[in-house]
């Protein structure tokens, strides 16, 4: 972390979260960030679709919520589909968009995550944009190929330091219980900030927030969120439990 980016903290529930326990879990972040009024961090909670508004409520705007995925249109014949403008309309503020279990499941390319990001956008939404390498590519020595196109096409055109967070998450330690070394996690961030450097200058490249995302726990998120290039974190599991994601958080208290 470096003190010119405020870090962000934000927890993908992923398909996790009926009533009782997005109430809960909501509930329990909000009592403690309630007792932090100048937390020197942003928290940002992506419950399932169903549960956006009920957590919206709970949260009141002491803490953000978004969405986990949207559709690139509008509005339409999309059965089954969600657009940026309705997770806007339910309370959101961020959506997430290219993670890799919708790469996989969803057969989602470079292309579909750019017009999802455009989508959100247009509709006013921060985007969270998720790239990182799978362990064949790593071991194949090409993790920063994948980490460069990636990004070539997934970050649209209007992305900015104010609109845009890029979320690396290495595939291999997602879910996994591996966690990228602080030395791997450090070098990939470096490589997106010289991208976007290149595409977006300098000065924004040095605002923009890159989260590390992959079995970040409260035991190995002090050396991780250390990292010079690290704003912060997308965190799967153990975000599911009000302790453990705070205690993630804390680490960003110097
Ligand atoms: P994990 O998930 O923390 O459970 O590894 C992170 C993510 O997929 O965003």
């Amino acid at each position: 972390m470096t003190h010119s980016r405020r870090p962000l903290i934000a927890g993908n529930w992923k398909m996790n979260g009926l009533t009782d326990e997005a109430m809960d879990l909501a509930t329990g972040l909000v009592t403690r960030m309630t007792k932090m009024p100048n937390a020197p961090f942003d928290m940002l909670l992506c419950p399932p679709f169903t549960a956006i508004r009920m957590v919206a409520e709970v949260l009141a705007g002491r803490l953000m919520i978004g969405g986990q995925d949207c559709h690139a249109a509008e509005k339409g014949a999309h059965t089954g589909d969600v657009s940026a403008a309705m997770l806007a309309d339910a309370g959101c503020t961020f959506v997430i968009v290219g993670h890799s279990e919708r790469r996989t499941d969803h057969g989602e390319t470079n292309a579909v995550v750019r017009n999802k990001a455009k989508a959100a956008l247009a509709a006013g939404l921060h985007v969270i944009i998720c790239i990182g390498e799978t362990e064949a590519k790593r071991d194949a020595g090409a993790t920063m190929d994948v980490v460069r196109s990636q990004l070539s096409g997934s970050v649209p055109g209007g992305a900015n330091s104010d609109n845009t967070v890029i979320a690396y998450e290495p595939v291999w330690a997602i879910g996994t219980g591996r966690v990228a070394t602080p030395a791997q996690a450090q070098e990939v961030h470096a490589e997106i900030r010289t991208w976007l450097a290149v595409r977006l200058g300098d000065e924004q490249a040095s605002q923009i927030r890159v989260l590390y995302g992959g079995s970040m726990k409260p035991d190995n998120a002090a050396e991780l969120l250390a990292l010079m290039d690290v704003d912060g974190g997308l965190i799967g599991g153990a975000s599911l439990m009000a302790e453990d994601f705070w205690a993630i958080a804390q680490n960003c208290i110097s």
